[in-house]
């Protein structure tokens, strides 16, 4: 059979309020050419982010009402670090709110309390882990190897650390460097996974100057299941084997597990070494709440412990890259420059490429996004000049690729959800040249992509 089904059927919906495109561009307007500052309710489909938006499972739903919610040791939460440990054997499992906060925790230990001058190199750093680095005074540098940068070469792994430039850096500046990260998949870079013998490789370089390696995990079973489709010895190893042996690797994580275990909210930092775990607790509690919770309730644990063992099903995880292939072909079979390979969670489009007419410092990827909400009342995030432009000494300049990325929260839309996005791709092409770039007329001192206030320049 030529046709993947959606692998669950649907038992509760949520109905979307319909608007009409002259609706949408007063709303656009009202929202400061934001589109984090629209209401939800104004959106027909949300690919804004994948994170916290999935739909989760009758069996986590059920998991929720065995939710233990004592202070401290709550069986939910031995349940949560079993089903973690089951996946990824770190020696120490500690639950956060969300994957920020554990990246605000691992910031204060490896900062350690003078960050100026200390530098953490990863693949590419997802803004996040970017400004708890650069708030600290850390130096946040992106290796990802070149083919990464380019979105039309087709490369299995186009999220692999340039392990060249990362032994010459640690050969320069060892005495600077307190960890070496990667990120699988490779959000910032269009959601490219990680070989197997990449991570195998950043560990031998981080084992020869003894560093420790941390994986930020948001995606691991979409870069699981990529070495199993695309790493030659894995196909006939299971994903969560593949899992295994990709944590192996590692000294520590962090996770957010608003993506890749389906849940609403939840995170974890784990850890081997013992002094990293100590200090983190006592960060934890002054920051988050008791060790064995966290910033979480028992029920999200529960929910968490559920949605680790449905995330490494293989149907599921065929079900998801096959639906995200099947808009990318969609887009691309019409000329939509689309980041090909298509990435595991989201349709990455070259705004450089739709929209040649708009210079980087007028983001044609917050442009490109402005206007496909008008057409289709579809919601995404730019990733480029807008989200990284802004330089810690204030200076502003292009991001080395302008994306727009449509993340599909998972089990969510239906193929014809998927069609229509296609559609409005499809409209929005006979006029792009008239899509004018923007401007930024106010923004906040860092992360200016969630507040900023923008404005249509006139053409
Ligand atoms: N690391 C990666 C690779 C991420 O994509 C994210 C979040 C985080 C860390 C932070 O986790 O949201 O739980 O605090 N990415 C979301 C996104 C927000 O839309 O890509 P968090």
């Amino acid at each position: 059979m030529k046709t993947i089904i959606e692998p669950f059927r649907i038992k509760t919906v949520e109905p979307i309020r319909m608007t009409t495109i002259e609706e949408r561009r007063q709303l656009i307007k009202q929202a400061d050419y934001n589109l984090f500052s629209l209401k939800s309710e104004d959106v027909l489909i949300d690919l804004l982010t994948d994170s916290g938006t999935s739909a989760m499972s009758t069996g986590q739903w059920s998991a929720l009402m065995k939710g233990d919610e004592s202070y401290a040791g709550s069986p939910s939460y031995y349940h949560f670090t079993a089903a973690v440990r089951d996946l990824m054997p770190f020696k120490h499992v500690i639950p956060t709110h969300q994957g920020r906060a554990a990246e605000h925790i691992l910031t204060s230990i490896v900062a350690d309390g003078h960050g100026q001058g200390k530098i953490v190199p990863n693949n590419t750093h997802f803004d996040t882990t970017r400004a708890n680095f650069e708030d600290a005074g850390i130096e946040a540098q992106d290796l990802v190897i070149a083919e990464g940068l380019d979105t039309a070469l087709e490369h299995p792994f186009k999220g692999n650390m340039d392990l060249d430039r990362l032994e010459k850096l640690l050969a320069e500046q060892a005495d600077n460097i307190p960890m070496v990260e990667t990120t699988i998949t490779n959000n910032a870079g269009g959601g490219q996974p990680v070989s197997m013998a990449n991570i195998r490789g950043t560990k031998a370089i981080c084992d020869k100057y003894g560093k420790p390696l941390i994986i930020d995990s948001a995606r691991f079973a979409e870069n699981a299941y990529f070495i199993k489709l695309r790493e030659e010895g894995y196909a006939d190893t299971t994903v969560k084997e593949i899992v295994r042996e990709m944590f192996s690797y590692a000294d520590g994580m962090t996770m957010s597990a608003k993506k890749d275990t389906f849940s609403n909210m939840g995170g974890w930092l784990a850890l081997n070494d013992d002094e990293w775990a100590e200090k983190a607790r006592t960060r934890l509690i002054m920051t988050e709440g008791f060790p064995t919770y966290g910033g979480l309730t028992g029920r999200d644990m529960e929910c968490m412990a559920v949605g680790l063992k449905e995330i490494v099903n293989e149907d599921y995880l065929q079900y998801r890259i096959r639906s995200i292939q099947y808009i990318n072909n969609g887009l691309d079979a019409l000329g939509v420059p689309v980041m090909k390979p298509a990435g595991g969670h989201a349709i990455f489009i070259d705004a450089k490429k739709m929209l040649p007419h708009i210079q980087p410092l007028q983001y044609p990827g917050q442009s490109l996004a402005i206007a496909l909400y008008v057409q289709g009342g579809i919601r995404t995030a730019e990733i480029g000049t807008f989200m990284f432009g802004r330089q810690p000494d204030g200076s502003e300049k292009p991001a080395p690729m302008e994306l727009v990325r449509l993340a599909m929260p998972r089990r969510v839309y239906t193929q014809a959800h998927a069609d229509y996005i296609i559609e409005c791709f499809e409209e929005l092409r006979n006029n792009i040249a008239e899509v004018p770039g923007m401007e930024i007329a106010w923004e906040p001192s860092s992360l200016r992509h969630f507040t900023a206030k923008l404005k249509p320049l006139s053409m």
